[in-house]
């Protein structure tokens, strides 16, 4: 395999003051990348530039807001001035306001789909401008694995972690024809250290540090999912439209797909009783399992059944 580089390419990576997002601006870096470090924690952020730079690397500090549109705007213009183009975001800023359902009053929705979901946009919108001009790009979206599997007192964060999942299959079909290509990660390191812990969940936060101290110390550095992250983001990325999970040095896709399922032979509506007859048929994974890369795609999948019905 040759060595993936960056070298002539710049890339931006939200919320990389720490953790997971210090990690990628690191290694993004280390080959050749130019990179715009953004974290609202500016003293973050500018310690991150300066690691950078005493590797001989090269990069700059934006101390934006992803939350505000003229934050994102100003974080890609940041890339654009310094360093002439913008191949890469990796969007990964993130804010937890955790507890019970029942609690979650809308001032605990909003900030938390603020900068997940509207941070994505607003730095990949002006960012995917300009990989459209260049007619290439490679875009990281930050999902999580609560977004597709689930856990307790964060159903804000659920919601949000799976609408990134939607914002990178959209983004992969409309890259297609313009170079870019969109992917999602779902990270799992421990980035606790040095920060308070997250208020609201400690029963949630008790047993990750448990499963975390089960796989070791040194699986769940940062540095075990910047690998994958890093070749999303390069010039070799062999996918798009996709999402893997990356955990204690394990990488996996993440599958979303349609069993067979049940076909009513009748063109008129099935009665609900119908549907509770062949609901076996319906959830069983025993058939042809589809994985359909748009919406297009399922519709074909129905169109063939339902032909195979007729015939
Ligand atoms: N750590 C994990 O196990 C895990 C699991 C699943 C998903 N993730 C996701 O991975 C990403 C990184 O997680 P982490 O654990 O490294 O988080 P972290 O809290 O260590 O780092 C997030 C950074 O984002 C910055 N930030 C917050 N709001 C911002 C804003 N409005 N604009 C710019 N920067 C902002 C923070 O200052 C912080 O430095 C997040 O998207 C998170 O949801 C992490």
């Amino acid at each position: 395999v040759s060595e993936i580089s960056f070298e002539g390419q710049a890339a931006v990576v939200t919320g990389a003051g720490r953790g997971l997002g210090r990690a990628y601006a690191l290694e993004l870096a280390a080959r050749g990348a130019a990179v715009v470090v953004n974290d609202i924690d500016r003293s973050a952020a500018d310690a991150v530039v300066a690691e950078i730079a005493g590797q001989g690397g090269s990069a700059a500090a934006a101390s934006d807001s992803v939350v505000e549109p003229e934050g994102g705007a100003a974080i890609v213009q940041l890339a654009l001035d310094r360093f002439g183009r913008v191949d890469v975001v990796v969007s990964n800023a993130a804010a937890w306001r955790n507890s019970d359902f029942g609690e979650q009053t809308p001032d605990l929705l909003d900030p938390v789909l603020d900068v997940h979901v509207r941070g994505a946009f607003n730095v990949l919108r002006p960012a995917w401008l300009a990989m459209q001009e260049q007619g290439y790009g490679r875009i990281v979206l930050t999902s999580s694995s609560a977004g597709s599997f689930g856990r307790t007192t964060g159903a804000n964060y659920c919601t949000a972690k799976a609408g990134l999942l939607g914002l990178g299959r959209a983004l992969a079909l409309e890259g297609a024809e313009h170079g870019i290509l969109a992917n999602c990660i779902l990270p799992i390191a421990d980035t606790s250290a040095g920060r308070p812990p997250r208020a609201g969940s400690e029963e949630h936060l008790a047993r990750v540090k448990a499963l975390f101290a089960g796989l070791g110390e040194e699986r769940v550095r940062p540095e075990q999912v910047a690998p994958l992250v890093v070749l999303l983001a390069s010039v070799a990325c062999p996918v798009s439209g996709e999402a893997f999970s990356a955990c204690g040095g394990r990488y996996a896709r993440l599958v979303v797909g349609l069993s067979e399922g049940w076909t009513n032979p009748s063109d008129d509506p099935a009665a609900v009783e119908d549907v509770l007859a062949h609901f076996g048929e319906i959830e069983s994974l025993a058939g042809e399992l589809f994985l359909p890369r748009s919406v297009d795609a399922e519709f074909e999948q129905v169109a063939r059944a339902l032909a195979a019905r007729r015939d």
